[in-house]
């Protein structure tokens, strides 16, 4: 039993997770999008799958592939689809980690048609799309809630407003300053920061690496 527990600690545990970026239409042929791969998410849906826990793998579009009898992946497209996924499995979860850039604003009014050029410059209305990290922060009972924060300034204190606006339990600062890291990357440079504000830096390291840090982090916060 002990033995069980040591090699798979988070067997029996679900957990709801986002990657990828999302597409918002702006008409049959056209998205608004952004350049995330999906790696950081898949890489923490295979470490953690392979510590015990089911994962409901909610995707944005991606080329990534996963192939683990605990990965159950979910595909979609914009950020209303993604809210959607994530209220549906929430509440039947013990951890949810949302690591997916979602877009912030979509097109207001979707056109049913290609919209055709003209000699004139076009404008295009956006409105926010839903945040789904702060609406889940929202509903949680004994959920572990963790998001991720993409700064280029003020990074620490941008990311410990989001935990209290968000209600999270801790926040996974990726850190734009190092050339390694980001977006279709295979390396990160992350800073952990708990709702006490203890923070925990790790130093630049592959998704693989950086995705078994945050797991481990997860693990030490359920045991207490
Ligand atoms: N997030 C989300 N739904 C959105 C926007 C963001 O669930 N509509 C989540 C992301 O998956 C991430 C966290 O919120 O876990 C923070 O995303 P980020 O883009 O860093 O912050 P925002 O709150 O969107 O604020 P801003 O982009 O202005 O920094
Ligand atoms: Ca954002």
């Amino acid at each position: 039993e002990d033995d069980i527990l040591a090699k798979l600690p988070l067997k029996g545990k679900k957990l709801l997770l986002t990657a990828g970026p999302t597409y918002e239409a702006i008409d049959p042929v056209r998205f608004i999008g952004n350049h995330s791969s999906g790696k950081m998410g898949f890489a923490i849906a295979k470490t953690a799958a392979n510590l015990g826990a089911e994962v409901y793998l909610v995707s944005g579009p991606s080329h990534q592939i996963i192939k683990h009898s605990l990965v159950h992946r979910i595909d979609v497209t914009s950020a209303q689809d993604m809210y959607d996924a994530c209220h549906k499995y929430f509440a039947n979860v013990d951890i949810a980690i949302l690591s997916a850039a979602v877009a912030d604003y979509r097109p207001k009014n979707v056109a049913t048609q290609k919209i055709k050029k003209k000699d004139a410059s076009l404008i295009i209305e956006l409105e926010p799309t839903k945040d789904i990290l702060k609406s889940l922060g929202e509903i949680k009972k004994n959920q572990l809630l963790v998001g991720f924060a993409l700064e280029t300034n003020d990074e620490v204190s941008n990311a410990q407003k989001k935990i209290e606006k968000k209600n999270l339990d801790l926040i996974v600062l990726n850190s734009l300053r190092d050339k390694g890291a980001g977006f279709a990357r295979d390396t990160n440079k992350i800073t952990i920061i708990d709702s006490d504000f203890k923070e925990k830096s790790f130093p630049l390291k592959s998704k693989k690496e950086v995705a078994k840090d945050i797991i481990d982090e997860i693990i030490q916060k359920l045991s207490h």
